[in-house]
């Protein structure tokens, strides 16, 4: 459609970056922080872990000075949950006072802090207790800690994320703390307690949130890879759509409308793994709605229809490529693919801003969306033009939503700086700010800025007048 686009972005719009705790920090063993789930987890051959990260626990504040010279109006981060509770159930105060020097120094430069609450840290403590997510003991020790975050800092903090990308989550075991050996329908059935349990937490934290902090603003975060059709059959309309309802709006369902969408309740039952409900839970969802939705957008999918008869069990297939009977995702020779075969689509960034909003009539902010890439220090400087392209393409999709009249507030560009990438550590880099480390040297950490980070300083003060 064509039409008038705004010249610059509003002016309360937040443009910011982001991090997340177990990526950036490091110090794991400082502090008095307790053991993560995902800290055992060996990586592969090659690759760093997460115990020095980007040192931003030893640093933080020498990045703040570079957020607030990048003029950021927001930055993005999570909270630890080992730090504040490093066996799940006792506060630690040394964690609480990390954060609220961090937060300070946010709110003295003139940064909203934006936290997000859980990002994939689950206290080790917990599984050993009473495995972890499958039991609502958990739901309860999730509310507890939230509560001591809105305690602490829910005077400076007025936006906070429950779960960030509870859907991915649930498929590494590493992360959910289910063993390794557990598989196919042992495995599905517990992803969807766990589910479950997790959206009855998210909701409660959303009313404690609007209880103790009446002016803050809370969210979930997912992970929309919005799928087109193959081609005009009627029949790969009908795949993109299925596959948007059980990667996406499944969890979004249960979120802001308390309810397991059809086409995902059908789905569950076929294979036999539709949890236990109780009606007290899906009514506490369906009164505590979220304020506004957060997406993290990398890449869009393109499904065609699948024409098998059988049912399958997946187990814990982080992308599931074919849903036997339902969709199959192909390649699309319009989309081309960083080296990581994340396919780069724009577009499908406004697909899933419109489609979201029609779906649920809420605000959004966007939370992640970056390249990840092999950058090159050369002569002090790192020429990322490819990064610039990216995102100033996606933005310029952000602005075109902004003129079309949809509610997006705000864009968090992932990352802020270089941090530990989930799975591919130093190698995948996404920052503004270069980390001069790799995976198996830790060199002298210093930062060292970007073009993209002159780029995105410009962007910001210009307000985006020149996408
Ligand atoms: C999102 C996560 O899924 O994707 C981030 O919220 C993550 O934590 C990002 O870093 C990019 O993924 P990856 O695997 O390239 O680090």
């Amino acid at each position: 459609m064509y039409h008038k686009r705004i010249k610059k972005f509003p002016d309360n719009f937040l443009f910011g970056a982001g991090t997340s705790s177990f990526q950036v920090e490091g110090g794991i063993k400082e502090g008095g922080r307790g053991t993560a789930v995902h800290d055992l987890k060996k990586p592969k051959k090659g690759i760093t872990d997460f115990s020095v990260a980007s040192d931003h626990y030893h640093r933080f504040e020498e990045d703040i000075d570079l957020m607030k010279e990048l003029g950021l109006d927001s930055y993005r981060f999570s909270i630890s949950w080992t730090r504040i509770l490093p066996d799940g159930k006792n506060i630690n105060e040394e964690g609480v006072e990390f954060y609220n020097r961090l937060i300070q120094k946010l709110t003295d430069s003139g940064i909203k802090p934006i936290v997000t609450i859980y990002h994939f840290e689950y206290p080790k403590a917990l599984v050993d207790n009473y495995k972890g997510w499958l039991s609502r003991e958990s739901i309860d020790d999730y509310v507890n800690f939230a509560g001591i975050l809105f305690e602490n800092y829910g005077d400076r903090v007025k936006h906070w994320l429950t779960i960030n990308e509870q859907d991915h989550l649930l498929k590494i075991p590493e992360r959910i703390g289910f063993p390794e050996e557990m598989t196919g329908l042992e495995y599905e059935r517990n992803a969807q307690i766990a589910n479950y349990n997790m959206c009855v937490a998210g909701a409660r934290v959303t009313k404690l949130c609007h209880e103790m902090i009446p002016d803050a603003k809370i969210a979930p975060v997912v992970n929309p890879m919005p799928a087109i059709p193959a081609s005009n059959l009627p029949a790969d309309l009908i795949a993109s759509m299925e596959f948007n309802e059980l990667a996406t709006y499944y969890i979004l369902d249960l979120n802001c409308r308390g309810e397991y969408s059809p086409v995902y309740r059908k789905y569950l039952e076929d294979r036999d793994i539709f949890p236990q409900i109780n009606d007290e839970d899906m009514k506490l969802m369906r009164d505590n709605p979220p304020d506004f939705i957060a997406v993290n957008y990398y890449m869009n999918q393109t499904a065609a229809d699948s024409d098998k008869e059988e049912i399958n069990l997946r187990g814990r297939e982080v992308f599931v490529s074919e849903e036997e009977g339902i969709y199959k995702i192909v390649k699309n020779e319009h989309i081309p693919q960083t080296d990581w075969g994340w396919n780069i689509c724009p577009e499908g960034l406004k697909i899933a801003v419109m489609d979201i909003y029609n779906r649920y009539q809420l605000p959004m902010l966007i939370t992640e969306n970056g390249l990840g890439a092999y950058d090159r220090l050369e002569d002090g400087k790192i020429h990322d033009d490819y990064r610039i392209d990216y995102i100033s393409r996606h933005l310029s999709q952000i602005k075109d939503c902004i003129g079309m009249g949809y509610p997006v507030f705000g864009y968090s560009a992932w990352s802020f700086i270089d941090l530990v990438s989930g799975r591919e550590g130093m190698d995948k880099r996404y920052g503004f700010v270069y980390v001069n480390r790799d995976n198996n040297d830790l060199k002298d950490m210093s930062r060292i800025k970007k073009d993209s980070y002159y780029w995105y300083k410009k962007t910001i003060a210009e307000r985006g007048e020149n996408l």
